[in-house]
């Protein structure tokens, strides 16, 4: 049987949590949260108070990691990540850390432990990953890939949104500040930048609801 790997990758807030919990769960595949990872080693480094620019200690900290995802408790709830054995996910979904998984990102030698990290659950296929490079770098040869743009604001808006239906406190000046700036760490940095692939399919989601972009992403998939 041929490795199905569908990759989903674009900006902050775009919705790509959401519609690949729902394709993974339509198709019976794996849902692999990049992003998490990445937050995960910013909380480790910030709790560690590693010095960034400091490479020997980047890496003698990076060596020190153990990363496991496991599946959400519910469709509506993220991924679940364990941290060297203790249960981190609801501390990487604040939107300070997900700055400073954005920092992390951009150092090269952290990008390739996780990008090793991604590929071995890829290795049997049947995957949905997400994530800003899934298509570009980590899989470039995935049978299907999807890149979901939104206008920031639209993407800032439903960050509001999602925060207030936890019942957190929001700002969307912050928020919309917030997004614009992760976007641009995102799709500057020298190593595997924020950007479609060439053969990724586009979807403009400003105007659809998660629903529809399920469906167009199901009707290629299931094609
Ligand atoms: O997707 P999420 O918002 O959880 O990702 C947090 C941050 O991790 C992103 O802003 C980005 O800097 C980084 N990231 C990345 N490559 C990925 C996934 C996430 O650089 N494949």
């Amino acid at each position: 049987e041929k490795l199905i790997i569908v990759t989903i990758d674009g900006p902050a807030g775009v919705g790509k949590s959401t519609v690949s919990k729902k394709v993974a769960a339509a198709t019976g595949f794996t849902y692999l949260d990049t992003g998490a990872m990445y937050r995960a080693v910013g909380l480790f480094f910030q709790e560690a108070s590693v010095d960034l620019d400091n490479i020997s200690q980047v890496r003698e900290k990076l060596d020190m990691i153990e990363i496991e995802l496991f599946p959400a408790t519910d469709e509506d709830s993220d991924v679940g990540v364990r941290l060297c054995g203790e249960d981190v996910s609801e501390a990487i979904r604040t939107p300070e850390m997900a700055m400073v998984a954005s920092k992390v990102s951009a150092i090269p030698v952290v990008r390739e432990v996780l990008t090793k990290i991604q590929r071995e659950y890829g290795t049997r296929g049947r995957i949905v990953a997400e994530g800003r490079d899934t298509g570009t770098v980590v899989f470039p040869l995935a049978a299907y890939k999807f890149f979901l743009d939104a206008e920031p604001r639209e993407r800032a808006e439903r960050r509001f949104r999602q925060l207030k239906a936890r019942g957190e406190e929001a700002d969307y000046q912050e928020l919309l500040r917030m997004t614009i700036e992760r976007d641009n760490n995102d799709r500057n940095r020298l190593v595997a930048p924020l950007k479609q692939a060439d053969d990724a399919v586009l979807i403009d989601t400003t105007a659809l609801d998660v629903e529809e972009v399920v469906k167009q992403i199901l009707a290629i998939v299931n094609g």
